[in-house]
């Protein structure tokens, strides 16, 4: 209840104003008490006629939108109602023609009309040869012979047009052994991929390490994993974002595998005095080579570089990178602050980001590891916010993509030899937690190492 002091003066205007205005509901009486000599105060209880208008404004707007939302509301379920007519009358046509063909089979009757959709999918099937063959294999005998072998297939179906002669079913079930045999030739199948010895990708083992990252599950956010330039001496690291989960100042270090299994001895090392310092780290994808923290710097797009050694560090410019959660992995839910990730492979130190120009695509760039100038930039059609995470393996992009709370799949290529892509690799990881924080490959001991909601997990991959 609103108490106000007024002086006389303004009252006076102020009380015949409403009481004139509201002459046929009720009069009031205000008692004065004299003040400071020549003003006289008045108390006035503002409530018991104040008519609330900005109350009434706020509840008229508030039906005006639930009356247009309705309105949308309507219309969706209309248009929903249209397609299901439409859904229900496509699955009426489409068990009319089972029906057909179960007859027809029944009766070993068969209309050249029938052979159509088989033919399409011959025809598909040729094209998707012809992919196949563009890419320069090592083993063109084999598809050769595959090739040939749909030839006749295509020549039996028009055969079997004429003459009525073979089994349906027999003939799709010959289709379809080829077509499992193309797919263990498509186009990724036994081309070389990359530029190591290691080829490709192919599964991931189950969890080799899983523990509670040292600070505790209060720090579901941060990287870890182990020096990755090869002849490095063996330095397990972690680091974990303070701050929201967004920023971080230090890391922890472990000068062997042994010392970091039993957590008791490590040494901290602090990149600056604080996590709102410039220069500060910003976001997970943070990775430890050749002895230094290579970082998203602090409320920028630059990249930074800790030289544990010597503690000095430089920033450089990423070009046109999106950075500050413009374009961080997404999926469902997105992981802040990861829009510049940091990956090494057998053939040095990469930046993994996304630009405006193209359209917020994956841009990955090779970087030199000493000044951080970019050497070399690949443009992706993998939408960044698309995905949870990426790695780079023997000169080729991996990207991950949620599954559930316990599985993640890399489900996605881009080899930067070729600049081929394929999206289709179906890769399964399993994990603790459904945040993926940071995950990238160390090519020293050839594994993924993730920060899986506070948990700290590595696996062996295997190539082929
Ligand atoms: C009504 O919708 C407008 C525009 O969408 C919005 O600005 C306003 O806050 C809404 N009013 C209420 C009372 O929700
Ligand atoms: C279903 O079949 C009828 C008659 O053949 C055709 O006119 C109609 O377009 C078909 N509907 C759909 C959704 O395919
Ligand atoms: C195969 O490559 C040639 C030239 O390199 C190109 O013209 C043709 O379209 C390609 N075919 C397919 C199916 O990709
Ligand atoms: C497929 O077979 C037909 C007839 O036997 C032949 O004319 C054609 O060249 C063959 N095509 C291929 C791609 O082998
Ligand atoms: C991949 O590895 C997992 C775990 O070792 C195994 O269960 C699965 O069968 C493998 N998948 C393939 C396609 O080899
Ligand atoms: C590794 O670090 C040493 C010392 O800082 C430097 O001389 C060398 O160039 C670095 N090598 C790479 C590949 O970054
Ligand atoms: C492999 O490819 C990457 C980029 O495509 C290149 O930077 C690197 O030098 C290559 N390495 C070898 C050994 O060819």
């Amino acid at each position: 209840m609103t108490v106000i002091y007024l002086v006389i003066a303004a009252l006076l205007v102020f009380i015949t104003a409403s009481s004139s205005a509201e002459t046929e509901h009720q009069k009031q009486r205000f008692h004065g008490v004299q003040k400071n000599g020549n003003q006289c105060v008045c108390t006035v209880r503002f409530a018991e006629w104040e008519f609330p208008v900005e109350r009434f404004k706020e509840l008229q707007d508030l039906s005006q939108n639930c009356s247009s939302s309705l309105n949308e509301r309507l219309s969706e379920i209309t248009a929903i109602n249209f397609k299901i007519q439409v859904f229900l009358e496509e699955m009426q046509n489409e068990t009319a023609r089972l029906k057909q063909f179960e007859a027809m089979q029944k009766q070993r009757l068969y209309h050249p009309l029938n052979f159509w959709p088989l033919r399409w999918d011959l025809k598909r099937l040729q094209s998707e040869i012809a992919k196949v063959q563009n890419v320069s294999l090592p083993n063109t005998k084999a598809l050769q012979t595959i090739s040939s072998e749909l030839n006749n297939s295509y020549v039996s179906v028009l055969n079997l047009q004429l003459y009525d002669k073979h089994n349906l079913l027999n003939m799709k079930d010959r289709l379809k052994k080829i077509k499992n045999r193309l797919e263990s030739f498509s186009v990724y199948g036994n081309v070389k991929i990359g530029n190591c010895s290691g080829g490709m990708l192919r599964n991931v083992t189950r969890p080799l390490i899983a523990q509670l990252n040292p600070y505790g599950s209060s720090y579901p956010y941060g990287a870890w994993g182990m020096d990755s330039m090869p002849g490095s001496p063996e330095l397990y690291w972690v680091m974990a974002l303070l701050s929201s989960n967004i920023y971080g100042n230090s890391i922890r270090t472990y000068s062997s595998y042994k010392t970091f299994l039993m957590s008791n001895t490590h040494v901290d090392f602090t990149v600056e005095s604080s996590y709102t310092t410039p220069n500060a780290i910003q976001g997970p994808g943070v990775v430890l080579y050749n002895g230094s923290l290579y970082y998203n710097c602090y409320k920028s797009g630059e990249m930074c570089k800790f030289n544990l050694n010597t503690k000095n560090i430089i920033h450089v410019n990423l070009p046109n990178a999106g950075h500050s959660n413009k374009f961080p992995y997404c999926y469902y839910d997105c992981y802040g602050y990861t829009d510049i990730d940091f990956s090494v492979d057998e053939n040095g130190i990469w930046v993994i980001y996304a630009t405006e120009e193209n359209y917020g695509n994956i841009v990955l760039s090779k970087i030199n590891s000493n000044n951080l100038a970019v050497l070399q930039t690949w443009k992706t059609k993998l939408f960044k916010k698309a995905t949870s995470n990426a790695f780079m393996v023997c000169g080729v992009l991996y990207a991950t993509r949620y599954v559930s709370k316990n599985e993640e799949e890399i489900f996605y290529m881009f080899d930067t030899v070729t600049n081929q892509e394929a999206k289709n690799l179906n890769i399964r990881l399993i994990k603790f937690s459904p945040d993926v924080a940071s995950l990238h490959y160390n090519p020293v001991d050839r594994k993924l190492y993730l920060f899986n909601g506070g948990y700290m997990l590595s696996y062996g991959v295997l190539f082929s």
